[in-house]
């Protein structure tokens, strides 16, 4: 057991290396963050690793509110994403939603395969559903097409997923300045792109 505290303990000496160096930049950034959280940006991105929402935009802590999950997926009876979603729409009041998908993603490449993953499927089920319902875009695609195709659908379909949702309907029913928009994030060289599927109030 003794190695392993070791090796967490690097962990949490990494993390008083970065509070000094925080504190040394803007003494009062703690006090002042601690005080309230008012992020313009809800991001609902992959759990992958390689895709973390703060640094990808250099934001730090405080702008950006965060829903991650396998395959940046929002499903209607995903009461822990749909929780998120009101938080951050009725109480943040957040001007911003970005579903941020990624190419090569893991999520995505699965829900391609046939082979069974357990407790998994069930999500990666919604996935599978994007790509029956554009089973006609993928027709004479090379296998990692198929994935980066089927990586943007999916960014697009839940876009339309949020903005179908009653909480946003709500909100822009009272006016709320609030837009939905549908990102990708190419993990081979760092570049986030726009998908121009931007949903608001007006559309
Ligand atoms: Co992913």
């Amino acid at each position: 057991m003794y190695w392993k505290l070791e090796s967490l303990k690097y962990l949490f000496d990494q993390n008083l290396a970065w509070a000094a160096s925080v504190n040394e930049e803007d003494p009062e950034f703690f006090s002042r963050l601690s005080k309230q959280q008012a992020p313009k940006y809800l991001w609902i991105g992959c759990s992958d690793s390689r895709v973390p929402a703060n640094q990808i935009v250099n934001l730090p802590p405080g702008e950006v509110f965060v829903h991650r999950n396998i395959a940046n997926v929002v499903v209607h009876t995903d009461l822990n994403c749909l929780s998120v979603l009101q938080f951050a729409v009725e109480i943040l009041k957040v001007e911003h939603i970005i579903i941020c998908g990624h190419y090569g993603c893991g999520g995505i490449e699965a829900a391609m395969d046939v082979k069974e993953y357990g407790i998994m499927d069930g999500w990666l089920r919604h996935i599978k559903d994007v790509w029956r319902s554009n089973a006609e875009k993928f027709e004479g695609l090379q296998h990692h097409e198929k994935l980066n195709l089927l990586c943007e659908l999916n960014v697009k379909a839940q876009v339309s997923n949020v903005g179908n949702t009653s909480i946003v309907q709500q909100a822009w029913k009272k006016g709320a300045n609030l837009s939905i928009h549908g990102w990708i994030y190419n993990i081979r060289n760092g570049i986030l792109q726009d998908l121009n599927t931007r949903r608001s109030a007006a559309d």
